[in-house]
């Protein structure tokens, strides 16, 4: 029941219907009985400022940040967590007394999904496909973990500007996508955006793909390439781990209380596998 001690949490993002975010937290939160209710704002690039301000005029207690707004939030906010403040972008963000601290969730979200999955990172060489915002959050935290990444993408000067931003975190290098390179990689990884919509090329030539390979896609709810990398008989891993895990983070900054993971996850099975 809302009332009037109800306190809003949200998220920004332009285009915004689409997310299951409002879901998964206001299920969580009706299942502790925590008075807090998750709302979606439309925020279009010009509006961002305003809506960053928003936040501390109407005491939300703190948002998501989404597609485009990851980047451009920072400079409205007042405090980084490291990794935000490492990454450039921020997903999270805190309203603690008018004081706002943004975080990055994708981070661990990513990290949280391999390792529930039994999948150890260190020393293991990741081929990263794709050098968008996600990637970057990825990225960081492989190489954080002590795994090697291993980057392709379409645009390389965005590829090179990952390299320029993370090397001195760890290992990383540019490739180009061949069979020799496949053959000594152990996790491949979709972080471009290909994959949702039917007429998507391969994000790489499943040819390529070997049974030996852990195959991951940060793209939900399934992708034709993670259909290809079962049939192959590759341990594969999706995008609703991440998007679980990332949010259960952010809901403990939040409230300072442990998420319900399998009431999210449940949620999210339920919503994807209606369509
Ligand atoms: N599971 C989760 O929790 C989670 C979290 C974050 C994001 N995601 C998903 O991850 C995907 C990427 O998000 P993002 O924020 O990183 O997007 P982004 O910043 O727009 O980056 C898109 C990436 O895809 C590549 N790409 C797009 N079209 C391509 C094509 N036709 N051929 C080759 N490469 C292509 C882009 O390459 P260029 O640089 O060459 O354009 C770029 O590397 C989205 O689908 C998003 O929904 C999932």
């Amino acid at each position: 029941m809302i009332t009037g001690k109800t306190r809003i949490i949200g998220i920004f993002g332009d285009p915004i219907e689409h997310t299951l975010s409002p879901l998964i937290h206001n299920e969580a939160f009706q299942y502790l009985g925590l008075d807090y209710c998750y709302v979606a704002f439309h925020v279009k690039k010009d509006k961002l400022k305003e809506a960053v301000e928003g936040i501390r005029a109407l005491n939300i207690k703190g948002v998501n940040i989404t597609v485009p707004h990851k980047e451009t939030v920072i400079q409205y906010i007042d405090e980084l967590s490291e990794e935000a403040k490492d990454i450039g972008a921020v997903n999270t963000i805190l309203n603690k007394e008018g004081i706002l601290r943004g975080f990055n969730t994708d981070v661990n979200g990513f990290i949280l999904s391999l390792k529930e999955e039994g999948i150890s990172i260190k020393n293991k060489k990741f081929l990263i496909l794709g050098a968008g915002g996600a990637s970057k959050a990825i990225v960081y935290g492989i190489l954080k973990e002590g795994g090697k990444v291993y980057i392709y993408n379409r645009t390389l000067s965005k590829a090179i500007a990952i390299k320029e931003k993370f090397k001195d975190h760890g290992f990383i290098e540019i490739v180009e996508v061949d069979k020799s390179l496949t053959e000594n990689i152990d996790i491949i990884v979709n972080a471009t955006s290909l994959g949702l919509k039917k007429d998507d090329p391969m994000p790489l030539n499943p040819e390529l793909i070997k049974p030996k390979h852990v195959y991951c896609d940060i793209v939900y709810p399934e992708t034709p390439l993670m259909k290809e990398a079962e049939r192959i008989g590759c341990k594969v891993i999706g995008g609703i781990g991440m998007l679980l895990w990332q949010a259960a983070f952010a809901f403990k900054i939040w409230t300072e209380v442990e998420a319900p993971i399998d009431i999210m996850r449940k949620t999210l099975d339920r919503v994807l596998t209606k369509g």
